[in-house]
């Protein structure tokens, strides 16, 4: 439990983001892996503090996302303006000391710079993050008086020309003393603007009373909040960007470290290289050695050490062993597990089926419901039937089992250890361990036939 009343951050996530023109509401946005938000819960964590969520749009949702943590919720009635916001956190925060609070649009930030501002607080009433851009937008301009000092936070649609030229900005993170917060808070005015209550506009109170303070943050991109679905692209780009940086570092080989999507659950062992454009998401692990091919989709799955996954393959929640080689263009589905040095090839589909160590299935088929054995081989184009139009039925093939290619197994059925079926065959019953089985219509050679047919064509 928190026993300490700095250790507290209240970070503002109850708005729709009416300018994301999305059903979903602004913070719950996936980046990288996670809602906007929960980065934003992370860096807090980070530094330390008590995440406070302030919520009200879609609320059921973003307590949800956080189900299981011990993020702290407060409601907020309407969404009233930031100043409301805050005020709504009150009654979860402790009667004095200090609070930090932050814009849960702002998924960048780092903890770093959360410590720094605390450490810039002393015993102020607010301490702003600012930082200087040439462009400043949409957001609030911080103006200061001729001397130099903080004196207000002016938002960009209640500027004057002379205030949109200001170049230093409000970040949106702050330090407050929480005692004084209880007093200005209640006092705020609502502004024209949708009748919204200002957090900024306590800057203006804390720099009469000489209490503000204010830090200029150097790097303006850690700070962007996300306002539109083109800063969220952009936002994600830069996450993504700190993954590939630390995954590299740490030895992964990204052949092309702009082109790759990996969400931050993703775990990479050293030595494993990853080629253009792959996707692995979700709680997916590679192991050292395996080399992710070109355009692979990998989500919830597990690559075991010196496996190679080939170009273009597609694997969703499939468990691949060491030294086994999946695709190109293979398609593992749910529940699929490919046992050590095993062999899937280009245009295979396996869904539901575990094929054992050394198996090869190299060409065109479809393993569905299926067993197969050690060292089994599946030729080209076998596909295992196994949904009748109601049910679905298990295929059983024992190890050392040689099943031709362009087989058909009708399931359920078994193929014995060590059984061979003939190419073409369409097998209904089970073949015994040791036994050929082959149910294909018999070849007819008609000695003549087609010397007799050209000639009569011709006449
Ligand atoms: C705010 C600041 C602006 C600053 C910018 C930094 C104010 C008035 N303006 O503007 O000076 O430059 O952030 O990114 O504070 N929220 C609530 N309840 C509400 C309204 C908003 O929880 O009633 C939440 C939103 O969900 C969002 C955050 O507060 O996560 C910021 O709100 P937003 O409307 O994006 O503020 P900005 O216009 O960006
Ligand atoms: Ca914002």
């Amino acid at each position: 439990m928190q026993t300490e009343s700095h250790d507290f951050a209240v970070i503002l996530a109850a708005g729709q983001g009416t300018r994301m023109k999305s059903a979903l509401a602004k913070v719950l946005h996936p980046l990288v892996g996670r809602p906007m938000v929960g980065h934003v819960v992370d860096a807090a964590a980070s530094a330390g503090l008590a995440p406070i969520l302030v919520v009200h749009h879609q609320e059921d949702a973003v307590r949800a996302a956080f189900a299981g943590s011990d993020v702290i919720f407060a409601r907020q009635e309407r969404t009233r303006g930031t100043g409301d916001a805050v005020a709504s956190a009150l009654n979860v925060l402790p009667s004095e000391g200090t609070v930090v609070v932050m814009a849960g649009d702002a998924p960048l930030l780092r903890s770093e710079t959360i410590a720094s501002l605390r450490g810039a607080h002393g015993s102020a009433a607010v301490t702003v993050l600012t930082a200087e851009v040439a462009d400043g937008a949409h957001y609030g301009r911080l103006e200061r008086t001729a001397d130099g000092r903080p004196w207000r936070i002016v938002e960009a649609r209640e500027c004057s020309d002379a205030q949109l030229a200001i170049k230093e900005i409000n970040t949106g993170l702050y330090c407050f003393d929480i005692a004084w917060l209880r007093e200005v808070l209640p006092s705020l005015e609502p502004h024209a603007h949708k009748s919204e209550v200002y957090l900024t506009d306590v800057v203006e109170r804390a720099s009469a009373e000489g209490r503000c303070n204010v830090l200029i943050h150097d790097d303006f991109d850690e700070v962007q909040g996300v306002n539109d679905r083109f800063e969220l692209a952009r936002a994600r780009t830069q996450l993504q960007a700190r993954i590939v940086e630390a995954l590299g570092r740490s030895g992964v080989d990204f052949v092309a470290p702009d082109t790759v999507v990996v969400d931050h659950t993703v775990r990479i062992e050293p030595d494993v290289t990853v080629g253009p454009g792959a996707i692995l998401i979700g709680s997916t692990r590679v192991a050292g050695g395996a080399t992710i091919g070109a355009y692979c989709e990998i989500v919830d799955s597990t690559i075991g050490e010196n496996t190679a996954i080939h170009s273009f393959s597609s694997l969703e929640s499939a468990e691949v062993h060491g030294h086994a080689s999946i695709g190109p263009y293979a398609r593992l589905r749910p529940d699929s597990v490919v046992g050590d040095g095993a062999k899937v090839g280009n245009f295979v589909e396996m869904k539901k089926s575990r094929l054992g160590p050394g198996a090869k299935a190299n060409h065109l088929s479809y393993i569905g419901d299926a067993t197969v054995g050690e060292g089994a081989n599946i030729g080209a184009g076998t596909i295992t039937c196994n949904y009748d139009g109601f049910s679905k039925s298990q295929t059983t093939i024992d190890k050392d089992a040689f099943i031709g290619s362009n087989t058909a197994l009708v399931a359920p059925v078994t193929v014995g250890e060590g059984a061979i079926v003939g190419a073409g065959s369409v097998i209904t019953k089970n073949v015994p361990a040791g036994a050929v089985g082959i149910a294909r219509g018999q070849q007819n050679n008609l000695d003549g036939a087609a010397l007799r047919f050209r000639a009569r064509k011709k006449q």
